[in-house]
């Protein structure tokens, strides 16, 4: 076991930086994306800015609190420091989410699978061709942003079409509002809708599936990219497996609670993956419809 420790941390990024020690970066900037919602902006104190694919996450510290996963917010093209956009549900988002500009965050990472969108992905799944539909519930749009980055610069160069769907369980509880209307600006179809309106709402209200009908991809060639609440992710890959979407060609995004990060402590095990290294992104052909399925009963 302790050989394999030392041989993992080795192979993990040389001198073990990243592995298992938080590397120190400095808050630069800091946005109140909504309520409960920051997009805190990370420079490493010292040393090259972390090259992370859009889907992948670290592990962040807050300092005497604990540490949390939390998925790379920015895209790898973004020129700017390396963005996370942290919700306060417990007591380390709480201060991770209180932090201030000049504080001081831990960074362990990159960790696990990608969205595959990166060019040279010569295997994707994703970019072999057709229409590619992203579907976010919540704060499910923070891990898929930097994708959609990717996929709207692809298809301005003569790619595929992108179709951007989201859910929000209110309209104060979407985000990233400015990259919606930049990415429609870009030629994506951007729809959103709402569980529940509000007096100044206009947009659609119902949950991100009733969406699939009016959006206007071709299914028999389209990818997808789901994350969200489980139960949303379930029943949107299964709409658009019905509206033959290839399940192959669908990838969802899987949490767990995350430890170590590493293949090491198992507390992310779900079935027979280990969704720190084995995901967070998984196809949802196969062994996952299935694991999905069965919460259900
Ligand atoms: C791969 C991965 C990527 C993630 N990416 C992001 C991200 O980009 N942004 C982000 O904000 N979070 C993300 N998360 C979730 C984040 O890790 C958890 O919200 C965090 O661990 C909660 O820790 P805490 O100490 O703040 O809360 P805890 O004290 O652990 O929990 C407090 C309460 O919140 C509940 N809770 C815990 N997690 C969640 C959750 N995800 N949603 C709703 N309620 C929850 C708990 O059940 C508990 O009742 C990601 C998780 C994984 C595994
Ligand atoms: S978090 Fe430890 S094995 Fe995945």
């Amino acid at each position: 076991m302790s050989s394999d420790l030392r041989l993992d941390v080795t192979e993990s990024d040389g001198d073990g930086r990243g592995a298992l020690t938080p590397i120190l970066h400095r808050v630069v900037s800091r946005h109140q994306e909504t309520a409960d919602v920051t997009i805190l902006a990370l420079e490493p104190l010292s040393g090259p800015r972390l090259e992370v694919r859009p889907g992948q996450f670290n592990m962040l510290t807050a300092f005497g609190v604990g540490e949390v996963a939390i998925s790379v917010s920015s895209a790898p093209r973004d020129p700017g420091p390396i963005q996370h956009s942290v919700r306060d549900v417990g007591q380390v988002t709480h201060a991770l989410c209180r932090s201030r500009v000049g504080d001081l965050i831990g960074v362990r990472g990159p960790f696990g699978t990608d969205w595959r969108v990166s060019l040279d992905d010569v295997n994707s799944p994703i970019l072999s061709g057709g229409d590619v539909v992203v579907m976010a519930g919540g704060i499910g749009l923070a891990p898929l942003r930097g994708a959609v980055h990717e996929l709207v610069a692809r298809a301005r160069e003569g790619g595929g079409r992108v179709f951007v769907l989201i859910g929000a369980r209110e309209p104060a509880q979407i985000v990233f509002n400015e990259d919606l209307a930049a990415w429609e600006r870009d030629g994506a179809r951007v729809l959103v809708s709402v569980d529940r309106g509000s007096p100044q709402w206009r947009g659609r209200v119902g949950l991100v599936t009733t969406l699939l009908a009016d959006a206007g991809f071709d299914a028999s060639s389209a990818a997808a990219l789901i994350c969200g609440p489980e139960i949303m992710m379930r029943f949107s890959a299964r709409a658009l497996v019905d509206m033959g979407v290839d399940p192959h060609r669908i990838l969802v995004s899987l949490e767990r609670n995350m430890q170590c990060g590493l293949g090491w402590c198992g507390h992310c095990q779900l079935g027979p993956f280990i969704l720190c290294r084995d995901g967070p992104v998984v196809p949802y052909a196969g062994v996952v419809s299935h694991l999905l399925s069965e919460r259900e009963r």
